[in-house]
């Protein structure tokens, strides 16, 4: 405990630019906004346009200075994700920060274009194919970040190796844990390969214990009012994803998250994972089966 990390610690950072994927709502808007009132050029990655033009809009109103573009991006598509890195590639140089922060919670059991199971789809293997089609850019970017959320349901299931797409059975609680867990491992283990190839890009994770967000959408309409009751704020949430993107003291391979009870509040720290997620035998088996399963290679 201690540590107040606060964004008015950081610099003004122009010229540089982000992406935040899921930028329109609770974590991701609340990063976008405090990346872009540092002036860092940010680009909203949302499967809704109007609502990417609406979080944009809400933005210049807070921050007249803001430099704020919208793209849109679907993470359960690999087609979307294509594109969208097609299209950013073709306009931009650089990449300073990807945040790959896009995310659902305990969906119905859904099947993507792709085959996928849609919370591992959305959640994590957009990303890994994301990540993996817009390394070039981050490679060649002095001080790069990526930073993947992930989330304390990390420890709710392990990588189903035999069935990840839960075609032996869904369990929502389960489908979302193992979706989360495979964000943290392959923050880890993007790190791990990052430092082999001697780029100084850094991977972090991080998770901003429980927060009041739209992620709720699929609970109970009764269950919701109570989140208000214990939750924080998405703002102060998002203080763990910014202190992984923006501070000079974090490492690459660190895991962020909320110093409170349990982390699920309070101020951004570095914070401990279980020793399967730190497993590198199982990261590495990750690894190749979501280049198999995305058909984006890198690193490898
Ligand atoms: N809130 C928490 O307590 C908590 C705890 C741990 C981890 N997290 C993580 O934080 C991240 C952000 O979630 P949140 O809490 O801020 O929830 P949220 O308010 O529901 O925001 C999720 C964002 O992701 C977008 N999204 C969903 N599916 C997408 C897709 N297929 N393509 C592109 N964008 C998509 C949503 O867009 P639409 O508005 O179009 O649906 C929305 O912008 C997630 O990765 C979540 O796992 C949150």
């Amino acid at each position: 405990m201690g540590n107040k990390w606060s964004l008015q610690q950081v610099k003004p950072q122009p010229g540089r630019v982000a992406i935040v994927t899921g930028a329109n709502s609770g974590i991701g808007y609340e990063v976008a906004l405090g990346l872009a009132k540092k002036d860092i050029e940010v680009i909203l990655a949302c499967r809704n346009g109007q609502k990417a033009d609406e979080a944009r809009a809400k933005i210049i109103d807070e921050y007249a200075g803001a430099r704020v573009n919208c793209l849109l991006l679907d993470t359960s598509s690999l087609r979307s994700v294509e594109d969208f890195a097609a299209q950013f590639s073709a306009k931009h140089q650089t990449l300073d920060l990807l945040i790959n922060n896009a995310g659902i919670m305990m969906s119905p059991y859904e099947v993507t274009e792709d085959g996928f199971e849609n919370q591992l789809a959305t959640n994590y293997l957009g990303h890994f194919a994301l990540t993996g089609r817009l390394l070039p850019l981050m490679t060649r970017t002095p001080g790069s970040r990526i930073v993947t959320l992930s989330s304390l349901s990390y420890k709710w299931a392990e990588i189903q190796f035999g069935d990840f797409h839960a075609e032996k059975g869904y369990s929502r609680t389960k489908a979302y844990g193992q979706s989360k867990r495979a964000c943290l491992m392959f923050a880890f283990e993007l790190q791990h390969r990052l430092s082999a190839a001697g780029y100084d890009t850094r991977s972090v994770a991080a998770h901003p214990g429980l927060s009041k967000t739209n992620l709720d959408q699929y609970f109970p309409a009764l269950i919701r009012p109570l989140g208000n009751l214990f939750l924080q704020p998405a703002q102060q949430g998002a203080l763990s994803v910014l202190y992984a993107a923006l501070d000079t003291a974090i490492n690459g391979g660190e895991f962020v998250g909320p110093d409170g009870f349990q982390q699920m509040r309070g101020y951004p720290v570095v914070v401990d994972s279980d020793e399967y997620a730190k497993n590198r035998e199982l990261a590495k088996r990750l690894w190749t089966a979501s280049e198999f399963m995305t058909h984006v290679h890198f690193l490898s």
